[in-house]
């Protein structure tokens, strides 16, 4: 089995930061790890590198939501993923963040790249922008009436109810997501990539690479459409790169996200000493894949090579896409209890059967995946339990006590031995094109032929005659070495077992080569249980766990203290706090989020649009004390200029209080 060394990089796309890691994700990242464990045990040098994908609106307002800096927010989102990864065994080399200095440098030099070869277009466009938070609407934070069908509240881009999609444009009275008053139309320059540019050479990558045929197929339609230009500009207010020479533009999450792939590689290379150029220069010899779901392969297969071929990197070897994960038949639900998350399957079930179980049901091709929860516990069951750890603890019995946990010098039956390790060249095969469901099967026909090996032999009615003792230790040092050759197959699919059959056979489970020497006349140890069966009741309470993890909490919770980044007292006395009075508070007509607040400053009058109308009633407010920041820069606002802006604790809606001082404070006074 001598192949030439491959070196080779895996990424699976990289999850957003504001959001907890589920088993839909598990599902790819499950994927990419074997892939990455199955190379490796192949000998080739094979590294996994990734990232958190930490920018663009939704995290930027969630954080704000939450009260924290998106830095905060991020930080606190990649321990935790990491933990889940950790825990469901995935063997990365290296986790980074697309927030980081080494991927702002790689984003920067390939838009230069990409600016001098004359491939980056300016164009001033008109879209809906939100006056109350002053900021443009990205299409999935407008809401309004659908078009076509006239469903309410649906989103900006596409209506949940009849599918057509659109323009916001086109949405009848339109409504921003985040203040909800009505955006106006507003022009802003912004930074195309002239994708057109890169036609040719995007079609002889296309063609020329191991791309699936479905996902050819789709690009081939992408193609007839004509490739429009690529609108990379954001402005602010975003969280992400500035686009350098600009003052508040900034550069589109999916500019810098694919980027992170490359960033995050970058740190491993600076750690491991490894050539960076080697592996994404211009005729270098690895092979790069991303692992990716079918819903973003417009992003990988197009815009990301056209990207790399702009600025003198190499293109990806291949982008594999799989389909989505479905649970019980259907899309994963909250209220059925089938949108589990990975630390809630963690809480209950150990992750080499989800493992297995995705690694027994994926293919090569975007088919959706089906995790049908009794199916599950069955195949586990019988496959793993039932067959493969079975053949272990048959034979370990009698080794153990019979022959002080030696093995036979040598096996009795070395044609049968010979036949298993014959397979894994074809395993392989099925293995290296992300066939695992065909690995899968072949593993498992050799676990019932090792099986029928034993019942055949029946060790436990030979040890009850006399001198069969030779033949029972020969016996069943075959089974042994047999489980060794399916375990060593298995461990791309479920290493925590793997590590603890190491433990027991006394040899590291590892190398596939390792298999052309069987194990004899050494010891092996004791036996120690390697997988227990699944209990449907764990299965249960995890479905019940995945639906009241959502039921709304009935008591307030305690907020999560993620500090923001530290100042300095000169900075905290930028901010000019002071006391004052609510003389006058009125709704505002057309938001529903605001109040209009006329407050006395001692000796002067300000105007405020404040956000708590969610919490308070105008006339609640009128003659109350409380704290504004006096030296905010005004900021004008579709119904008057706000001139400052009053403190309140909490993350909006009903949880939200207005800070006072205590009585007998003044209007004006200093807050310090
Ligand atoms: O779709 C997503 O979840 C994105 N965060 C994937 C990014 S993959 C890559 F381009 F970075
Ligand atoms: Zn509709």
């Amino acid at each position: 089995m001598t192949e030439k060394h491959r070196k080779i990089l895996l990424t699976s796309a990289l999850p957003y930061a504001n959001g907890a890691i589920h088993i839909g994700h598990m599902l790819e990242f499950v994927q990419t790890d074997i892939w990455a464990r199955f190379q490796r045990a192949q000998g080739h040098e094979c590294y996994f590198a990734w990232a958190d994908d930490a920018h663009g609106t939704p995290i930027m307002l969630s954080a704000q939501k939450s009260g924290i800096t998106p830095e905060a927010l991020i930080d606190r989102m990649q321990e935790e993923h990491q933990r889940d990864f950790r825990d469901f065994g995935l063997s990365y080399d290296h986790y980074s963040s697309t927030h980081s200095p080494a991927n702002q440098q790689l984003v920067e030099t390939i838009y230069k790249r990409l600016r001098e070869g004359g491939h980056i277009e300016r164009k001033t466009i008109s879209q809906f922008f939100d006056e109350e938070e002053g900021m443009f609407l990205p299409d999935r934070f407008i809401r309004g009436t659908c078009p076509k069908c006239k469903s309410e509240d649906q989103y900006g881009d596409s209506c949940e109810s009849c599918g057509s999609t659109y323009a916001p444009t086109d949405l009848i009275e339109p409504r921003s997501a985040v203040s909800g008053t009505a955006p106006v139309m507003r022009d802003s320059e912004h930074y195309f990539v002239r994708l057109g540019d890169f036609e040719d050479r995007l079609k002889q990558w296309l063609t020329g690479g191991q791309l699936q045929k479905e996902v050819v197929n789709k690009i081939d339609e992408w193609f007839a459409d004509g490739l429009r230009d690529w609108d990379i500009t954001r402005d602010a207010p975003y969280f992400g790169f500035r686009i350098p020479d600009t003052e508040d533009k900034y550069f589109y999450v999916w500019v810098d996200a694919p980027i992170g792939y490359m960033a995050s590689f970058l740190e491993l290379c600076e750690d491991r000493g490894l050539d960076f150029d080697e592996w994404w220069g211009p005729g270098s010899d690895a092979e790069i894949y991303h692992f990716i779901g079918k819903d973003i392969m417009y992003f990988h297969t197009l815009f990301w090579p056209a990207m790399l071929m702009g600025s003198g990197f190499r293109t990806p070897t291949a982008v594999y896409a799989h389909g989505f994960l479905t649970v019980d038949g259907t899309k994963m639900s909250k209220s059925r209890g089938t949108f589990i998350q990975a630390r809630t399957y963690l809480d209950h079930l150990n992750p080499d059967y989800l493992r297995y179980y995705f690694c027994a049901k994926l293919g090569a091709g975007t088919s959706d995946i089906d995790l049908n929860l009794d199916d599950f516990a069955q195949r586990v069951n019988s496959d793993l339990v039932g067959k493969v750890v079975n053949i272990a603890s048959r034979c370990a019995g009698f080794i153990q006590k019979r022959f002080d946990n030696q093995l036979a010098g040598t096996l009795p039956q070395p044609d049968l031995y010979q036949r298993f390790i014959d397979a894994r060249g074809e395993i392989a095969a099925d293995f290296e094109g992300r066939n695992y469901q065909a690995a899968i099967r072949r593993i498992m026909a050799l676990a019932d032929e090792a099986n029928r090996y034993i019942d055949d032999h029946k060790p436990w009615q030979m040890i009850k005659q006399d001198g069969r003792d030779d033949e029972v230790q020969a016996v069943c040092s075959q089974g042994i070495n047999l489980f060794r050759v399916l375990i060593t197959l298995l461990a791309p699919a479920i290493p925590h077992t793997a590590e603890k059959a190491s433990r027991f056979l006394g040899v590291d489970v590892g190398p596939w080569s390792d298999l052309d020497q069987p194990m004899a006349g050494c010891a092996i140890n004791a036996f120690e249980p390697l997988m227990a069966r699944i209990d449907p009741a764990r299965v249960e309470a995890m479905v019940e766990a995945s639906r009241e993890s959502l039921k709304p909490a009935s008591e307030p919770q305690a907020p999560t203290l993620d500090l923001a980044e530290e100042i300095g007292i000169d900075e905290f006395l930028k901010v000019d706090l002071r006391v004052a009075r609510i003389v006058r508070a009125e709704h505002v007509p057309e938001a529903d989020k605001l109040l209009k607040l006329e407050l006395d400053l001692g000796g002067e009058t300000r105007t405020v649009f404040a956000g708590i109308k969610s919490a308070y009633e105008p006339e609640q407010l009128e003659g109350r004390l409380t704290v504004m920041v006096a030296n905010l820069k005004p900021r004008k606002m579709r119904f008057g200029v706000s001139e400052g802006m009053v403190l309140a604790a909490g993350s909006g809606g009903a949880d939200l209080y207005l800070l006072s001082p205590d009585d007998g404070a003044i209007p004006g006074l200093r807050v310090t």
